[in-house]
């Protein structure tokens, strides 16, 4: 069987409003984790590893951690893997949270759109946020940010992974996500820690991660 490297046909579509998104994930949701980890891929693996990295060291089963758009939950495997415990989830498609739930490693999946609503989320909630692939073609868009700062510890963290090139091809993010990323910082509500790019997101794509310290 070939491997579908956009996933389901439409995927990549830039048009797609959040319910077409979801809708599409949840038709993926059963092969998903077959055809990424067809394409090597490592994005779960180094944002989570940048999380760890981020608390440095801090009691890990005492943490609180949100996975943002949290899928089928492969970056909190990774999270496990690590040593973390409390970790929750959230992403749009009820299917994918469906398959995360299986794996019984999260205490609460929220299913919700992120984006500038406010989630079930109180204020100053978690440690640190891993955010693998979350951002991509109709996907997470820079509106989301102040919502992902507000539930996170002032002294947490951020951690954002994704396919570096939607940096500059994604229509939404090219001159829009790391300008608001830095007005965000100007604002006094976030600094960054880092921004490096890696090989290896999945086949020969580079990805890159942003972390940020909420203030
Ligand atoms: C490429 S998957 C990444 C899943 C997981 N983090 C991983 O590394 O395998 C992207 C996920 O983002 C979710 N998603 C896309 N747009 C979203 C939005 N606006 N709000 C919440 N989840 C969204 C999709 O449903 C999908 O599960």
């Amino acid at each position: 069987m070939s491997v579908q490297k956009k996933g389901p046909s439409g995927i990549s579509d830039p048009k797609l409003n959040p319910e077409m998104t979801a809708k599409h994930y949840d038709n993926w949701s059963g092969y998903y984790e077959k055809e990424y980890s067809q394409l090597n891929y490592t994005a779960h693996r180094v944002c989570a590893g940048a999380v760890a990295k981020a608390l440095g060291g801090s009691d890990r089963g005492k943490v609180r951690i949100f996975d943002v758009a949290a899928g089928t939950g492969l970056c909190g495997e990774e999270l496990v893997q690590l040593g973390f415990t409390d970790i929750d989830g959230v992403d749009g498609s009820q299917d994918m949270l469906n398959q995360a739930e299986r794996k019984q490693i999260y205490k609460r999946l929220i299913c919700d759109f992120v984006g500038p609503n406010r989630l079930d989320v109180e204020n100053d909630t978690y440690d640190a946020i891993a955010c693998a692939s979350g951002f991509a073609p109709s996907h997470l868009k820079e509106d989301c940010l102040p919502e992902l700062i507000r539930v996170v510890k002032p002294g947490g963290y951020i951690v954002i992974t994704f396919r570096e090139e939607y940096l500059y091809t994604v229509e939404h993010y090219k001159d829009k996500l790391e300008p608001t990323m830095a007005r965000l910082q100007n604002d006094g509500l976030w600094e960054r820690v880092s921004r490096e790019v890696f090989p290896g997101f999945y086949e020969d794509k580079d990805g890159i991660t942003f972390v940020y310290k909420v203030l």
